[in-house]
């Protein structure tokens, strides 16, 4: 009887931790406004007093679409009732008509955007009142699957029409059950941007031109014979064909429809590109070389590229593969002949929001514009947009087309000028580019710090992994204690979430799920899925994930977070840019290129990598976060009682700190074979701590695949491209450290300097610049070096001979002195 009050005691305790675990968790969600909800509200009463939460509350599918618009998504967790008729509102401002079906399943229409990322949208079913809301998530239209395009069939044909030799007829293909109607119009609608560039006037905007098919059915296919468009449409050579109901007026905006990618609309160019295309182009061309000399430069600003192919691929955290010449993907590199990869610089450049492209050979050397039609090209408009997007030059994919796709065509595809693109868009060689330095997290946790220090850290809690006042980034991570296949505790700790955030941006946690191999990734506590599309924008972030296993966190400073899921344990490897010098702490270290203080601790003391395991295991501890500086999601309750009320480092986990190699243990013979070379250590380590072999297989890979990024990582030397010369030929394309080039002159013209010169290992070309010159010309050459040197020198001797005078006139002052002036000789 005595335990009874006990019992209601430890209830009441309960009770009050549950009803505290909602409210923190709702107060996450709601940016700390929450008052008096709890998490047991329905969606409906939060939103009265959550305003922020509402934005959850719609669950959608498909949840994401082409920034062009025209998605048919439905509502999933709401029943609406037959007769209501919906009204759906994004942003607050931008209206499209929904509707229910037969179902009761609410559908709304996505509308035409001109950006990317997550667009709120709000649902109403009196168009007053919008009581309900969800998010959509906008893609880049190159982004997207071709399930959900308008698909032009052999758009080379598309984009050539009209030029010699190209005609007949256009056949386009759709998925037929993504527009609800048995009939269909074809429509071509015109891209552009107007006002004075870089101005506030600066505007970009869609036009519905004309209808191509009226009225055929939906069959998805169509095809037909275009006709020179009349002046003043064919002012429009950038657009997209757009398929939608027959039952929709021409040009109405934000209907259900589907649409092609952007393209050329040579097929309705005017008659004068019929006659003459060449001479049509170059004439469009020279007026946007002049205007390329108007407008400001974006050339200074952008990075620098990649010396090599293992250097482009290894630095994730600034370049991505452009899905233009993907080696993954066969290397279609349309635009690029020669290439077998690019990537794009993730990042647009600050002011000018350019973007910069790298591309490589089969080799791994660049390929450059100075060399080859191929070479990569930087783009006054990043093909991705930049944030905030909306106006050019940042609106995604179509200002790229715009300022760099459509003027390739007129100068080097529509007609044969490739000179003048390419003086406005030359490859950057990589003389300044700066490999990032690597840091990673493995196994059962060691640290490889930035500057190359070893460490094993098996403390149980939440940890700063990395901190960068200056950029004001941090990674956190968590730990928990590993337990064998037969479910005892093993006394040793794995990573099994990692949580991350640079300035304001979105919070980004990457973390274990108990399905083998998956990653989860909340975004601001709420999951995010990668199912329809493998590219997020988000706030001041960008997250890439192609297979659940493997996740990508991009941020504006360069920084990038590689997670893996790999047997059982999750690995980071972290990317930072060189400017962090002496701009972090945390886990990872100090990086500055000094092993000795990588374990500084949060007060400024220094542990040396050589001290006790005890001493760096306090060295850890020491870095553990606060609830006030987490970044973690506690959406469980053991997350909240080994986590959130627990203390941060949990001192009562003490792991092993080193296993002994008994002979008579049968793993060891299996382990030792196993774990050998880079990595053997801490494979021996983990695979008998574990007692599981795929463990310590996991620890050994994730090892070699940190110290093969650091291979590719390598700096490389570049001595820059250099010009053939003048009437004369340069043989070699490589610029880099040992790369030799040399030079030949035309007949007629005789070689002045350097015939071969060699990259040198401080990056200057050994020997002078190579000139040819006519005999003729070298005579003039000489002859002229040698009149400008007979002045000189006569010059001189008159200075000399005047003052000569003056001092001795002083000396001899009265006297007269009689003077025999000398003879010059030339
Ligand atoms: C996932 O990551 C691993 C290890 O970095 C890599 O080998 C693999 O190619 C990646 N998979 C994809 C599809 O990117």
């Amino acid at each position: 009887m005595k335990l009874l009050p006990f019992i209601f005691i430890i209830l009441i305790c309960w009770i009050q931790l549950l009803t505290h675990t909602a409210a923190q968790s709702c107060e996450g969600r709601c940016g700390g406004k929450l008052a008096e909800c709890s998490c047991h509200s329905t969606c409906e009463s939060l939103l009265s007093c959550c305003p922020d939460f509402k934005q959850f509350c719609l669950e959608i599918s498909p949840h994401s679409g082409s920034l062009l618009g025209g998605t048919d998504f439905r509502i999933l967790n709401v029943v609406f009732n037959l007769s209501s008729v919906l009204t759906c509102r994004f942003k607050s401002e931008i209206v499209t008509q929904g509707y229910v079906d037969g179902d009761g399943v609410g559908h709304c229409i996505s509308p035409m955007l001109f950006e990317s990322g997550w667009i709120p949208f709000e649902v109403s079913t009196d168009g007053v009142n919008y009581n309900r809301a969800g998010r959509w998530l906008s893609v880049h239209h190159s982004k997207l699957s071709a399930v959900f395009k308008l698909l032009l069939v052999n758009g080379t044909h598309w984009q050539y029409y009209g030029t010699p030799g190209v005609g007949g007829i256009l056949l386009m293909v759709w998925n037929a059950s993504l527009i609800n109607a048995e009939r269909v119009n074809i429509e071509l609608w015109g891209y552009e941007e107007t006002g004075e560039p870089y101005s506030d006037h600066w505007r970009s905007d869609w036009t519905y031109l004309y209808t191509v098919g009226k009225d055929v059915p939906n069959n998805g296919a169509f095809s037909f014979t275009p006709k020179p468009s009349e002046k003043p449409l064919a002012n429009w050579d950038i657009g997209s064909m757009r398929v939608s109901p027959s039952t929709t007026s021409d040009g109405a905006r934000n209907v259900n429809a589907l649409w092609s990618g952007a393209h050329a609309l040579a097929y309705h160019l005017e008659e004068a590109f019929r006659g003459d295309s060449a001479g049509w182009a170059l004439e469009k061309c020279v007026l946007w070389d002049k205007e390329e000399k108007r407008i400001p430069s974006f050339l200074p600003e952008i990075t620098d590229c990649p010396c090599t192919l293992t250097q482009a691929r290894a630095d994730t955290g600034r370049f991505h593969t452009d899905y233009g010449c993907d080696i993954e993907k066969g290397s279609v590199c349309t635009y690029h002949p020669g290439a077998v990869h690019c990537v794009r610089a993730i990042q647009a450049s600050p002011m000018y929001a350019a973007g910069q492209q790298c591309c490589y050979d089969s080799t791994g050397a660049q390929v450059l514009t100075g060399d080859s039609l191929g070479g990569s090209t930087p783009d006054r408009g990043h093909d991705w947009g930049a944030p905030p997007y909306q106006k050019p030059p940042r609106v995604p994919g179509l200002s790229h087309w715009k300022y760099d796709v459509i003027t390739f065509y007129y100068c080097c595809l529509w007609s044969d000028n490739c000179d003048y693109y390419f003086s406005h868009r030359p490859s950057s060689d990589c003389r300044t580019y700066q490999a990032p330095k690597a840091a990673s997290v493995i196994g059962d946790p060691h640290f490889i710090t930035f500057d190359g220090t070893t460490y094993t850290f098996n403390g149980k809690g939440e940890y700063v992994l990395l901190q960068s006042a200056a950029y004001n980034l941090t990674v956190q991570g968590r730990t928990e204690p590993m337990t064998s296949e037969n479910g005892s505790v093993i006394m040793a700790t794995r990573l099994c979430s990692v949580a991350m955030r640079e300035k304001d941006s979105d919070v980004i946690e990457v973390r274990l799920t108990d399905r083998p191999g998956h990653l989860q990734v909340l975004m601001n506590q709420q999951e995010l899925s990668f199912s329809e599309q493998n590219w997020i924008d988000l706030k001041g972030v960008f997250v890439f994930s192609a297979v659940p296993q493997n996740v990508t966190v991009m941020f504006p400073s360069g920084a990038g977070m590689e997670v893996r899921s790999r047997g059982g344990v999750m690995t980071l490897t972290v990317l930072l840019p060189l400017e962090f010098n002496s701009q972090t702490l945390g886990l990872l270290g100090k990086m500055n290129d000094d092993p000795e203080d990588d374990l500084t601790s949060s007060d400024g003391s220094v542990v040396q990598p050589s001290a006790s395991t005890q001493d760096i295991f306090a060295f850890g501890a020491g870095w553990a976060i606060t609830n006030q500086s987490s970044l973690f999601t506690y959406d469980r309750l053991h997350l909240l009682n080994e986590y959130y009320f627990a203390p941060k480092h949990d001192p009562s986990f003490i792991p092993n700190f080193s296993v002994t190699e008994d002979p008579a243990d049968p793993l060891l013979e299996p382990t030792l074979r196993m774990c050998s070379g880079i990595g053997a250590q801490f494979c021996k380590y983990d695979t008998l701590s574990t007692r599981s072999l795929e463990l310590g297989n996991s620890t050994l890979l994730a090892h070699r695949s940190h110290a093969a990024t650091m291979q590719d990582l390598q700096p490389v030397v570049s001595c820059g491209w250099l010009k053939p010369p003048n009437h004369g030929q340069k043989e070699g394309t490589l610029y880099l450290e040992e790369a030799k080039v040399s030079f030949s002159c035309n007949k007629g013209y005789r070689l002045h300097g350097s015939q071969e010169r060699v990259c040198q290992a401080d990056g200057r070309w050994s020997g002078d610049e190579t000139h040819c010159v006519t005999d003729d010309i070298l005579g003039i050459v000489l002859g002229s070096v040698g009149a400008i040197l007979a002045l000189v020198i006569m010059v001189v001797a008159i200075v000399l001979y005047t003052k000569k005078q003056k001092r001795e006139r002083m000396k001899d002052k009265g006297d007269t002195v009689v003077y025999q002036p000398h003879t010059v000789n030339l």
